[in-house]
């Protein structure tokens, strides 16, 4: 079992995102005796797409220098998808959305041609048999999914490259500091995910 951990917040100190998307990990790892790689995009985060990423988005020839290597970023994220079973994302809300530096590594792996195809009945995912887990942490609640653009844009964006087997983990309230203060104290009983 491979796993492909990636951590998105920008908070360190601590973060609750991070200690829960860890736990999960870990307890993969001990079911499965998996190997992991870690990606901490909050931290080192992958570029935005810019103009020389569009170019290698559309075209396949007489691309420039700057777009063959963009081409070549977003190839090499898209292998490193394909090449693992399992992806375990660490999301906090920021601004009722996912962080910039999640949206970025999205932007590079759904790509046409790599990670979905256009077909007469529709687009179709081409990321197959694999499994997604996703922690999400978020200060308010979202009860109804009101304003909610984290994990229900997650569940849609993945689901159409192809990754429909997702769970979620929901860590929230946490603008409450003694229930924030809780979580971290026992993270290992907050987490849910078996
Ligand atoms: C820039 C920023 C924007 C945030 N926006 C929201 C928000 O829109 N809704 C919300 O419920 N919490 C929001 N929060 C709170 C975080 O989601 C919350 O603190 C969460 O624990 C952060 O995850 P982390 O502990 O893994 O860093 C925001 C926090 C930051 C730093």
């Amino acid at each position: 079992m491979k796993i492909l951990h990636i951590d998105s917040s920008c908070g360190l100190n601590p973060s609750v995102s991070r200690l829960a998307s860890r736990e999960v990990v870990d307890r993969l790892v001990q079911r499965t005796s998996g190997t992991v790689t870690y990606r901490d995009i909050g931290s080192n985060p992958i570029p935005h797409i810019d103009n020389s990423y569009v170019q290698a988005f559309y075209a396949k020839s007489d691309l420039s220098a700057e777009a063959i290597a963009s081409g070549q970023r977003s190839e090499r994220l898209i292998q490193e998808l394909f090449d693992h079973d399992i992806l375990v994302l660490g999301v906090p809300m920021y601004n009722f959305g996912i962080p910039s530096t999640l949206k970025a590594y999205f932007d590079h792996i759904i790509r046409p041609g790599f990670t979905f195809r256009f077909t007469d009945q529709g687009s179709e995912g081409l990321v197959k048999n694999k499994k997604c887990i996703t922690v999400a942490s978020r200060s308010g609640h979202f009860p109804a999914n009101d304003g909610n653009h984290q994990d229900i844009y997650i569940k849609n964006v993945l689901s159409f490259i192809g990754i429909v087997d997702q769970k979620f983990e929901i860590l929230e309230g946490l603008f409450d500091r003694a229930v924030r203060q809780n979580i971290i104290n026992n993270i290992a009983e907050t987490v849910e995910f078996t």
